[in-house]
């Protein structure tokens, strides 16, 4: 009853993209994917950096499990529960911000969506600047200030009107910011699906000024770098600039549906009661796996594991890069490296043969040329060492 792919074929979408041709698996261990194949493959993609505390943590599922027998649903707007209540406490405890407050949704897009809104509803202002190569999402809002690639807003347009789109240049947003009424300005610190393009720390606190200058909100996108991505709970922390609004989702609730909008509080209380909500946002067990992925990832160090293996990671790839001239750049914080080769091919290629060597990675950028890693954050420094000999038998092959 298997061939995942002749069935699936059948009934799914064919608008849903594809990274392998025919990768199927039945389930996943820690660090591990286990195909249909009987073979255990490394997970340096983890769901798209979705899993921080690898696949399945026995603490997590428990969380899950014990939280499926107690209360599966109700909306916040119909009662208060305990998950919804102490999940916005412990992001409270470690947000770069004073007294953040949280609103819960299911998913990166939706966080956004949530971002922008408030963003326009807490200033009355209708504009919104965003940034090229910027990627945020897929609903009709998030889209809006996607540039990452262009494919993806082909067919969709006109989108949402007063986006400006703007270089990494603050002589170009301050004009914009003089010009236009600006509710918010929203990058993410590192662009994710742009090419792992790590943001100068300067840009991002010229932002802050700007922003403040023109009372502007400055709105971090950390769906693909928070939650301890980078070696730190938010890439932000490594800048020392505090934004005004954070949108996350992805590893927070190590892979089950979950985004969350935090904002300051005088930013948040703005936003009036019904102005915005969610049926199944900050859903009981969602929150419940959240709670336990934060208890993880203190508890187990996974923080400061992510800048150690996460430094030797990158040292070994510049090693490799020495060699092999194919490779333009390797770049990264913490456990989200991206090696750039400035051509697809060579990144299929690799991708497929470490496939096929039992280990899982995955490109970004606009056409695809950066592959990246992104490992759990416990990962060992065996299985670092086992990526990596995955990684350079195949770059001597291409
Ligand atoms: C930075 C960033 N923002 C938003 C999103 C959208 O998240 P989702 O796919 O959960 O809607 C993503 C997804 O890759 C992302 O990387």
């Amino acid at each position: 009853m298997n061939n995942l792919k002749s069935r699936g074929l059948k009934v799914m979408s064919p608008v849903l993209g594809k990274y392998f041709d025919d990768f199927e698996i039945k389930g996943g261990q820690a660090g591990y994917l286990l195909g249909l194949d009987g073979q255990k493959y490394l997970d340096f993609a983890t769901g798209i950096a979705s899993c921080p505390t690898g696949h399945c943590h026995p603490r997590v599922a428990a969380a899950i499990k014990k939280q499926a027998d107690t209360l599966l649903h109700t909306c916040i707007g119909v009662a208060y529960y305990e998950g919804y209540v102490s999940l916005a406490e412990e992001l409270q405890k470690i947000a770069p911000m004073k007294k953040a407050l949280a609103f819960f949704c299911q998913s990166g897009s939706e966080a956004v969506e949530a971002s922008l809104k408030l963003a326009k509803y807490a200033t009355k202002k209708p504009g919104i600047i965003a940034f090229q190569g910027g990627f945020h999402g897929r609903t009709l809002g998030a889209l809006s200030v996607t540039t990452s690639k262009l494919k993806y807003r082909d067919g969709y347009e006109p989108l949402l009107p007063e986006v400006y789109v703007a270089p990494l240049d603050l002589k170009v947003v301050e004009g914009l910011l003089k010009t236009k009424k600006i509710a918010g300005l929203i990058i993410e610190p590192i662009l994710g699906e742009g090419g792992y393009v790590v943001v100068k720390k300067d840009f991002l606190q010229g932002l802050r000024r700007l922003a403040d200058r023109y009372g502007a909100l400055l709105i971090f996108d950390e769906v693909q770098t928070g939650i301890g991505r980078t070696g730190k709970w938010f890439a932000c922390q490594h800048t020392g600039v505090v934004p005004d609004i954070i949108a996350l989702a992805k590893g927070i609730a190590s892979g089950l549906p979950l985004g969350a909008c935090l904002a300051k509080a005088e930013v948040m209380q703005k936003w009036s009661p019904g102005a915005h909500g969610s049926t199944f946002g900050g859903n009981p067990v969602c929150c419940a796996a959240a709670i336990a992925t934060l208890q993880v990832i203190r508890d187990e160090k996974l923080l400061a594991n992510a800048v150690k293996q996460g430094a030797y990671l990158l040292g070994e790839l510049k090693r490799l890069q020495k060699k092999y001239p194919a490779i333009k750049d390797v770049r990264g914080l913490g456990l989200m490296i991206g090696v750039d080769f400035g051509a697809n091919e060579p990144v299929r290629s690799i991708m497929n043969q470490c496939l096929k060597q039992g280990v899982l990675m995955i490109p970004t950028g606009a056409d695809g040329t950066v592959m990246r890693l992104i490992p759990p954050l416990g990962v060992t420094r065996a299985q670092v060492d086992q990526a990596l000999r995955a990684f350079s038998a195949a770059l001597a092959n291409v």
